[in-house]
């Protein structure tokens, strides 16, 4: 024990703490992209990964996995661009937002406040960038998923909509990968101000950063940083989403083979987080990873864990596969 109760109950006063304690993200809660070729990207997400389609309006489509509780957890904008538009997270209480929101104005950082409805299924947010320019999205409401077609209908309470065998069929979404020039300085800032925890990282040998995986709630990462090895700024490397079972990972990377959809890399496993993953590339270019396994954290006072340059590739692959080039140079452009 380092500090003495008296210590550590008059660090900073109540309302200070009180603020700090509110003032933090609950979970990531969608990515919207857009899409060079909506139809096929459309056709992708619906029928070879198994989304389930919320809705569509306008430009957009609004998806989910038969287990996330939300109206939706992915937005398809058609484009004649594919780039990733914004990472939203769920705050921790109602009162975050405008806690949030003070911060900003003492961190002279630059921010939208969105009154709510003005976005699909969402009430008030506050939209701002990251130190490389990442779009972010805070919110509070949300629409939950609800459905009256009998073929969506789950008879268990517990299923906002029932599993369906239809494509991948993955359980639900789970994380988004972001390469950036300065991994520590960003995944610093996202501690800091939004309240994610550092889960672990891997260093090179001149004890350069290479990665940061972080999450709010105890899954191993919701967010990940990787070190852009062209160092030309900030782009969006994947958005994942989570399978029960590595026979299921089989069974995707047969319907992607199938379908002609190309497998960038895997099967394979990371040895940081456990994960059993393929990556694949959608028809508009965005880099999909279907994933399962993996760790979950428990500890309140978790300190990251560093993997050193002698262990990395192991961290990075532990089955023995090498990743292609692409994996480390390409991403989609961060948009309006
Ligand atoms: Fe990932």
């Amino acid at each position: 024990m380092s500090k003495t109760k008296e210590a550590v109950v008059s660090e900073g006063s109540a309302q200070e703490r009180l603020d700090n304690y509110l003032r933090t993200v609950a979970h990531l809660g969608h990515v919207e992209i857009s899409v060079n070729n909506f139809e096929k990207s459309l056709w992708f997400y619906t029928e070879v990964m198994g989304l389930v389609l919320t809705e569509t309006d306008g430009d957009r489509a609004y998806l989910r996995a038969w287990q996330d509780f939300d109206h939706h957890t992915l937005v398809l904008k058609a484009s004649d661009k594919s780039e990733v538009n914004r990472i939203g997270w769920r705050v921790s209480t109602k009162e975050s937002l405008v806690l949030f929101e003070k911060q900003l104005k003492e961190m002279n950082i630059d921010f939208t406040w969105v009154e709510g409805g003005q976005k699909k299924a969402l009430g008030d947010a506050i939209h701002f960038n990251s130190p490389s320019g990442l779009p972010i999205e805070l919110y509070w409401e949300k629409e939950l998923f609800v459905t009256n077609d009998p073929q969506l209908i789950s008879k268990l309470p517990s299923h906002p909509s029932k599993f369906r065998s239809k494509g991948v069929s993955p359980r639900r979404f789970d994380h988004v990968n972001i390469m950036v020039n300065d991994v520590k300085k960003e995944q610093q800032w996202w501690t800091d101000l939004l309240g994610i925890h550092h889960r672990y990282y891997i260093q090179n040998e001149e004890d350069v950063r290479l990665g940061s995986w972080l999450s709010r709630t105890n899954i191993a990462h919701e967010v990940a940083l990787m070190r852009n090895s062209n160092q030309n700024g900030a782009a969006f490397h994947h958005l994942a989403y989570y399978l029960d079972s590595p026979d299921e990972l089989i069974r995707a990377a047969n319907l992607m083979a199938e379908n002609d959809i190309k497998i960038e890399w895997g099967p394979g496993k990371h040895g940081t987080s456990g994960a059993q993953f393929i990556y694949v590339i959608e028809p508009s270019g965005h880099r999909v990873e279907i994933w399962t396994g993996g760790f979950l954290i428990f500890s309140p006072d978790w300190e990251a864990i560093e993997w050193a340059p002698e262990i990395g590739q192991l961290g990075l692959e532990m089955w023995g596969s090498t990743p292609p080039e692409s994996y480390f140079t390409y991403g989609v452009k961060i948009g309006e």
